[in-house]
């Protein structure tokens, strides 16, 4: 029987994940204010962009339990649709309209989650006890570099599994066999890689020539000489393209776990040429490319990583056996506290 408890999901709330675009936020305005409803490792919330800031509650009303994304934003507080209870941004019950003299029950709090705007992207921290941080975007404030946001996406499959596909460097030939990967061209590279602080791990990947294909400054597909490879612990990826032809691309990824079985994937799609060529291609190349991929991995059962006794590894496997290790040790880390959990994420660089 697959151990479903391999990997302890509590692990991930000390993280900050993406769990919207602010453009979704601010398209959530349908005279009620910005309130949009979102999801985080099973936790509902509601995000508001209020007077103070974009803040995350939990999409539960403490009076009776509707949901706070369906009343209003009043600027500087939720109000909930019922019975129109008011939450400030710290989730701090401010208002009772049927009670307007009476005092407020200091029960009546909304729980209030870390959150913040980076990337044009919303992040929460469902649980603040550890340092973490949200994590880098290589290119985004580099003028050399155009990064335009994808439309995200669901898979139903856990997001440890989502972010093994996107580093995996043996299926281009039978999932992509005329984008990225050409059919017969079966590498058995296995790359050096290291552990860097601040959780990131990384690898170069040369393939031989004629092997592989990315996307170029058109958003059309090119010979691949290299790429760059930085996985950050847990969730996320940069890919940090060069073609033959010497151009450099960019694709940014964090693929934020809905649930245990379901990820939502953020993206961008970065270039350093043709700055004022269309974007769409760029867009639709890299759904493409997903669409090739979703069959196989969402077939994957269990949608979790399971215990390795559960699966079979060879050589080539190296990145994702590296990657589920690290996965292994921060929950470990994490069994024993916040700070052994900082300690693994910082520990010293070292090759793997
Ligand atoms: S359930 Fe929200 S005010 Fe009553
Ligand atoms: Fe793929």
């Amino acid at each position: 029987m697959a151990d479903k408890t391999y990997l302890d999901n509590q692990t991930w709330h000390y993280f900050w994940h993406p769990v919207c675009t602010v453009a979704e936020l601010e398209a959530s305005d349908t005279g009620r204010g910005c309130l949009l409803r979102a999801q985080l490792l099973g936790t509902e919330l509601v995000i508001a962009r209020l007077e103070s800031g974009v803040v995350a509650m939990n999409n539960r009303c403490p009076h009776r339990s509707a949901k706070l994304h369906l009343g209003w934003n009043r600027g500087d507080r939720v109000q909930c649709a019922y019975h129109g209870w008011c939450y400030d941004a710290q989730g701090t019950c401010v208002e009772i309209p049927a009670a307007p003299g009476g005092p407020i029950p200091k029960r009546a709090r909304a729980t209030c989650y870390d959150c913040e705007v980076r990337y044009g992207l919303v992040w929460v921290r469902l649980d603040g006890a550890a340092d973490t941080q949200i994590p880098d975007h290589l290119v985004f404030d580099d003028p050399q570099f155009k990064c335009v946001l994808g439309p995200s996406y669901d898979w139903k499959t856990h997001s440890a599994r989502r972010l093994e596909n996107f580093t995996d460097l043996a299926h281009f030939p039978f999932v992509h066999p005329e984008t990225l990967g050409k059919a017969g061209h079966v590498t058995y590279l296995i790359p050096d890689m290291r552990f860097e602080a601040e959780g990131k791990l990384r690898y170069h990947y040369a393939p031989p020539k004629g092997a592989r294909n990315a996307m170029d400054s058109t958003g059309n597909l090119s010979p691949l000489a290299s790429t760059d490879y930085t996985i950050q612990l847990p969730f996320g990826v940069t890919l940090d393209i060069t073609l033959e032809n010497g151009t450099r691309s960019v694709i940014w990824m964090w693929a934020t776990p809905l649930d245990d079985v379901n990820c939502r994937s953020f993206w961008f799609a970065c270039r350093n040429t043709d700055h004022e060529g269309p974007d769409q291609p760029h867009i639709d190349l890299q759904m493409q490319i997903l669409e090739e991929d979703i069959d196989v991995v969402e077939s994957q059962d269990p949608e979790q990583i399971p215990h390795p006794m559960e699966e079979i590894a060879v050589g080539p496997d190296k990145v994702s056996l590296a990657y589920r290790k690290c996965l292994y040790e921060m929950c470990h880390a994490k069994a024993e506290g916040a700070d052994s959990l900082n300690a693994y994420l910082n520990r010293n660089e070292d090759n793997i």
